[in-house]
């Protein structure tokens, strides 16, 4: 399928994932834990287009949402409340009320203070909620410290050594039942070590639980896994598996997983088209594109790198160093720095290269830009999941 053809159909900026590459991706993390018993929980939060929330369901896959927002859009993907587990630091009254009156799988509880909340709106409600107490295993995950989660100077999680006064305190709550432990250190890791850890610390407090007397049904270790934006070689699911599975196994208990990234990042691409190019007095150059920071923002809030390729191949030897920048009124909003590329004219496309995680998601309206449109690949066919925004769909919220 032509990126210049779609961008051609649909405008620019334009969001184009692949439906073969999410498949593969998924696919290979399913068979990566075969001959196991686990659950994949697609993180929704990576992107929740409706049109790729389908796509997931359709292949097996169940959810984990992290908002009130996202358990609707999982249940509108046509989920059943029993996919769905429900991961969140700040989970409010009306969210958990919401999770529990529909009866979601699993509450990930974040606190005693949430456990305690849960417990009353469930007793109100005359029912039992399954929980899964989410630890905080003091692990550095070694990815950038804004999507580290698993320090205990994160806000995410109650303490491994708490883990099991509290679960003791709260087990006979008549409110709750504890089905599982949760963990999740952190996004973007490329290096299993911090993940080992991690289900390591489960594992153990899963064994004290159950001298407790206290039997839990899964472990939760999370998302995680990293992917390569810069093309060097990262840990396959493969990997992931074999560095986790002989943990887990010790404990007998299903294994769930949330990956959100190693799914869908790689499957997509941001399709933006060269609105100017300016030369700079030092030599280097700026190419201007119509999708910034507005449209991805990973760039200018994590340093993170993209690669960024032409689409079509312009017939130009003049190589230039250039800053590819977006047009929003900041300097912050650059996509990437110092990027050798063939001398583009206005016009030209260029691909930014594995958006489909964080990246339509994590869009704004900054400079009352409309989202951009995004469209989903299949084989030969093409569809519009998502269409552009239109400046009335802005203000159609306003008085
Ligand atoms: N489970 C929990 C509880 C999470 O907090 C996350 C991600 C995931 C699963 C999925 O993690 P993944 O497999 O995608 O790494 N906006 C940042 C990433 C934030 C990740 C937040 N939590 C970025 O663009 O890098």
């Amino acid at each position: 399928m032509s990126l210049a053809e779609l961008a051609a159909a649909e405008g620019t900026p334009l969001y184009v994932y692949s439906s073969a590459a999410i498949t593969a991706r998924y696919r290979a993390i399913d068979h990566a834990f075969r001959g196991y018993p686990h659950a994949i929980h697609y993180a929704l939060k990576a992107n929740s287009t409706l049109g790729i929330v389908r796509l997931l369901r359709s292949l097996g896959a169940a959810a984990d949402a992290n908002s009130g927002g996202e358990i609707d859009v999982a249940l509108r993907a046509g989920f059943i409340p029993e996919q769905i587990v429900f991961t969140g630091v700040g989970k409010t009254p009306s969210e958990l009320a919401q999770a529990i009156d529909i009866g979601v799988k699993t509450i990930n509880a974040e606190s005693e203070g949430e456990l305690d909340r849960i417990d009353c709106l469930a007793r109100e409600r005359g029912t039992r909620v399954r929980v899964a107490l989410r630890v905080n295993p003091d692990v550095d995950a070694r990815s950038h410290p804004h999507i580290s989660t698993g320090l205990k100077v994160n806000k995410f999680g109650v303490p491994v050594d708490a883990v099991r006064e509290i679960c003791r305190r709260f087990v006979s709550r008549e409110g709750l039942e504890f089905a599982g432990l949760h963990t999740h250190v952190g996004s973007q890791i490329t290096d299993l070590e911090p993940l080992r850890r991690a289900a390591m610390t489960i594992v153990a407090l899963a064994r004290e639980l159950k001298d407790d007397g206290i039997t839990l049904d899964h472990l939760d270790i999370g998302g995680g896994l990293g992917v390569s934006y810069d093309g060097v070689k990262v840990p396959s699911p493969d990997e992931y598996a074999a560095a986790v599975l002989p943990i887990v196994r010790e404990s007998g208990l299903t294994v769930i997983l949330e990956p959100g990234r190693s799914v869908v990042g790689p499957a997509g691409v941001l399709v933006a088209q060269v609105v100017d190019v300016k030369d700079r007095p030092d030599g280097k150059s700026f190419v201007i594109l119509d999708a910034g920071m507005t449209e991805l923002m990973r760039p200018m809030l994590y340093g993170a790198f993209h690669r960024i390729e032409p689409v079509l191949c312009n017939a130009s030897s003049d190589e230039i160093v250039a800053d590819i920048v977006g047009p929003l009124c900041e300097s912050s909003d650059t996509l990437g720095k110092d990027r050798r590329v063939k001398r583009p004219r206005p016009g030209d496309l260029f691909a930014i290269l594995d958006a489909g995680a964080y990246g339509a998601v994590m869009a704004s309206n900054y400079n009352r830009r409309p989202m951009p449109a995004e469209v989903l690949v299949d084989g030969a066919k093409w569809s519009v999941i998502r269409r552009r925004q239109t400046i009335d769909d802005l203000l159609a919220l306003e008085s």
